[in-house]
Parts: C-alpha cells; sequence; structure tokens
C-alpha cells in the first residue's frame, strides 16, 4: 500500500497491451532494463490485427484494454503497439483518464519515445518507417518526427502482409523472406537516401533478420523496445509520484483474448522462459 493524493492505494503492476504478440518484442525489453518490476501482458489476439481497422474500433478495443488492465491494479499501461498508441493514445489520455475513477493513473505510447531517439542515430535525416496501414494513415511518425528532428524527411512505408503472417505463426517461413523483400525494395526505391529505418509496428521485430539481410550494409535498422524501455526508465526517475505506485515483485503474468495455449506456443522461445497464458473477455 501506498499513501497517494491523501488516500491509501494498493502498489500495482505495469500493464503492458497489443493487439497480439507484437507487445511482447517491447515487453522482453522492458522487463531486461526494468527486472524489478511486476507486468501484466494482455494481447488482443482474437481482434488482431489493428492495423486495417478504423480509427473508432482501434480507440475502442484500446479503451477497453486500458479499462481492463486498470481493473486488474495496474497504474500505469504502455501501449506497445503503434497503431493503438497512433489512434487511441491521445484521445484515452485527453478525454478518458480525466474523468475516470482514478485520473492519477497514466497510458504511455511508444511512438514519442521513438521519435525522440532518431535524432542520435540518422547522418542523412532520411528516415525509412515501416508500420501497418493504420498507423501510416494517421501520420503519426511523420509529426512526431517533425516535431523532434524538423530538418528530417520521413517516408512511411505500410507492411498490410506483415502482422497477419505473424500473428499465424509464420514468421519464419520461406513466404516471410518473399513478403520481406518486397517492402524494403519498394521503402528503398522510393528514398533511396535512407540510412535508418524504424519499425514501427510491434510486432515487426520478429522479421528482424530477414529484414536485415534484405537491406544496404550502412543502412540502421532499429527495433523499438530498448527504446522504450529506456525511455520509461527516465519516465519513472523523472515521476517518482507514478514510480512508487508500482508493485516490484518481478512477476509477469499473460493473458490473452485468443487461444492460450496457441499465445503460450509462440510467446515462449521468443520470452525465453516458459509462458503459460490465460484466456481473457475484455
Ligand atoms: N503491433 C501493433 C503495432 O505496433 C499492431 C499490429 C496490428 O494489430 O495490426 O502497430
Amino acid at each position: 500500500m501506498v499513501k497517494h493524493d491523501n488516500k491509501i492505494v494498493p502498489r500495482g503492476p505495469i500493464g503492458v497491451f497489443d493487439s497480439g504478440y507484437g507487445g511482447l518484442t517491447i515487453l522482453r525489453d522492458l522487463r531486461n532494463v526494468l527486472p524489478g518490476y511486476d507486468y501484466i501482458y494482455l494481447g488482443d489476439n482474437a481482434r488482431a490485427p489493428y492495423g486495417t481497422r478504423t480509427f473508432d474500433q482501434v480507440y475502442c478495443f484500446t479503451l477497453e484494454a486500458v479499462n481492463k488492465l486498470q481493473s486488474m491494479g495496474c497504474p500505469l499501461v504502455i501501449l506497445a503497439c503503434n497503431t493503438a498508441s497512433a489512434k487511441a493514445l491521445r484521445t484515452i489520455q485527453q478525454n478518458d483518464l480525466p474523468v475516470s475513477e482514478d485520473p492519477s493513473r497514466r497510458v504511455l505510447g511508444v511512438i514519442r519515445p521513438t521519435a525522440e531517439y532518431l535524432g542520435t542515430v540518422s547522418h542523412t535525416g532520411h528516415i525509412g518507417v515501416f508500420a501497418t496501414p493504420g498507423t501510416i494513415a494517421s501520420g503519426s511518425y511523420d509529426i512526431e518526427i517533425a516535431h523532434q528532428c524538423p530538418s528530417f524527411k520521413t517516408t512511411g512505408h505500410a507492411c498490410p502482409t506483415w502482422v497477419p503472417l505473424i500473428e499465424s505463426g509464420k514468421a519464419d517461413s520461406d513466404e516471410a523472406d518473399i513478403l520481406v523483400k518486397v517492402e524494403v525494395d519498394s521503402l528503398l526505391k522510393e528514398d533511396p537516401e535512407i540510412d535508418t529505418i524504424i519499425l514501427g509496428c510491434t510486432h515487426y521485430p520478429l522479421l528482424y533478420d530477414k529484414i536485415k539481410k534484405v537491406i544496404p550494409e550502412g543502412v540502421t535498422l532499429l527495433s523499438q523496445g530498448a527504446i522504450v524501455a529506456q525511455s520509461l526508465a527516465d519516465y519513472l526517475r523523472r515521476h517518482p509520484e507514478m514510480d512508487n505506485r508500482l508493485s516490484n515483485g518481478g512477476t509477469c503474468c499473460f493473458y490473452t483474448t485468443g487461444d492460450a495455449q496457441a499465445f503460450g506456443h509462440l510467446a515462449t522461445p521468443f520470452m525465453g522462459h516458459c509462458v503459460e497464458a490465460q484466456q481473457l473477455t475484455i
């Protein structure tokens, strides 16, 4: 228990949310950088992919997931999903949290910390972004990168086939090699001066080796996990009032709206330990 705003509130875990498996690529780095905290992972696998859904659908599904994680005791929720960060984060932060039963809870996304990091890596200032159709159409990366580094040129490229491929467990297939090459060629044709490519969808690091194999030497390929984890560590240093509300048991529980066994099967090799997920309705 901890005193907050003159009320005694229980400490709680950090909630990590994604439409499916993608957020595991963020969770893995969060646990490496901040191993002492407790985590609850929630994947909405039953309704993935989000990348081709409307703004309203992504917003409603994300709000349901945030409410669920808060009802499970999370004072802080990370939207480990670019599509949800692009389409739902701002509305949740500005409209929903302030009128909720505990407005001091926080919801953070993954796009801003990624854009903030870019200034330190690109030399040409030409950035490529691979993301879902929803994230690209939202213009969120263009806006955030222009805000952080006004002279940079951002070329976004939607990869609509990649998330369905990963959600169906085919990230290691020959089909994946072909689909990766098509999108890489197309992005680099659009701007051959790109020297930094962001994987702006948390599912895509599951294709990291395949993408790395076909991009030219000298082009930096960035996954978001380590960036987001470092940014959260900084945030908690700057916000001791939130840090004090987080529980420190070093545990991690996994929930999915889809098939729990299938989730555990795919998540276990990726996380490097046995993942036993539980099925959950939100
Ligand atoms: N992993 C998510 C993202 O970062 C969503 C992918 C999807 O459901 O389409 O955008």
